[in-house]
């Protein structure tokens, strides 16, 4: 990875978060993580799309971790007594919305980029929660994400490789995900009480979170020098530029399934929008206890290559 666990790495001053006294908070957050893993039903579009064999082994085997962490997040849930409930629309934004319109859009946003965040929200819990059932699971789970996210960077520096124009679409689409973070901050601030030893610090660690962000674009060779020295303007038109490309890209494929234009026309329900009313979900049993597996399959398969 581009960006080491230090950097990634928030100082919460010794704060924990407590399972009982902080069950909203813990019940809201996880609700956006178990939305974030149900969005691993995307990586079978990318799938077919890839570009060469090793990939297309990365993705499937990603399909099957990106499942497995849903599972990993009822479990949490389960045992700290949590109901699956709605995301929050910037996450849904930044999980569906943000879907890559190509294979390098994938790469880079949704994989460095949107994987990237995730990640620090997983070393932000593992450091911060005081549930060791629960962060032992996400200690597991942060080596797999670890490992989507270096795949997104490597690709993303193929992709871009000789192509300055797809390195100022892809930043373009960068700052856009940047600003739902920053919404994100937005949101949490009003709401987040500021004497509690943890909360209070969650607006500088949604900063931090879009620093290593930026970091992650320097490195990637997207970004050429600090955002701080592009103006207004410029990130203004180069949000415009990618997301012309996109409306192109949109209004080409209308011309060739006209029928989507029509308003009776039913849009597919994916998982994304009806796993809260899944019975996998809604009628989730912690498994017994001889019946946990000591290491994830998708370890054991590793270790097996
Ligand atoms: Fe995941
Ligand atoms: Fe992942």
């Amino acid at each position: 990875m581009l960006l080491t666990r230090e950097e990634m790495t928030f100082d919460f001053e010794g704060g924990k978060l407590d399972p009982v006294r902080d069950h909203d908070f813990l019940e809201w957050s996880m609700n956006q993580f178990l939305y974030g893993e149900m969005t691993g039903i995307q990586v079978g579009h990318w799938l077919y799309d890839a570009p060469d064999f090793g990939a297309a082994k990365f993705l499937a085997r990603q399909s099957l971790e990106e499942m497995q962490h849903v599972d990993n997040f009822l479990r949490i849930m389960t045992m700290m007594n949590l109901k699956p409930g709605k995301a929050h629309w910037a996450v849904r934004f930044l999980s569906t919305g943000m879907m890559g319109g190509n294979w390098a859009e994938h790469v880079a946003l949704e994989m460095a980029q949107g994987e990237g965040f995730v990640l620090m929200a997983f070393y932000g819990v593992i450091d911060a929660l005081d549930h060791k059932p629960s962060t032992d699971i996400l200690r597991r789970a942060v080596k797999q994400e670890e490992r989507h996210v270096e795949f997104g960077e490597n690709e993303t520096r193929k992709a871009i490789a000789g192509k300055p124009w797809l390195r100022r679409r892809l930043l373009g689409l960068s700052l856009v995900s940047m600003w739902g973070v920053r919404r994100l901050a937005g949101y949490m601030g009003k709401r987040i009480p500021n004497d509690h030893a943890v909360l209070r610090h969650l607006p500088a660690f949604l900063a931090l979170s879009n620093r290593c962000a930026e970091t992650r674009l320097r490195r990637i060779g997207i970004l050429d020098r600090p955002l701080a020295e592009v103006g207004t303007l410029r990130r203004a038109a180069l949000v415009a530029e990618a997301y012309g490309g996109k409306a192109l890209g949109g209004l080409l494929s209308l011309v060739t399934s006209p029928l989507r234009l029509l308003p009776f026309w039913p849009s597919k329900k994916r998982l994304t929008d009806v796993y809260l009313d899944d019975p996998h979900v809604s009628g989730f049993e912690l498994p017994a206890p001889d019946a946990v597996p000591h290491a994830e399959p998708a370890d054991a398969h590793e270790s097996a290559n």
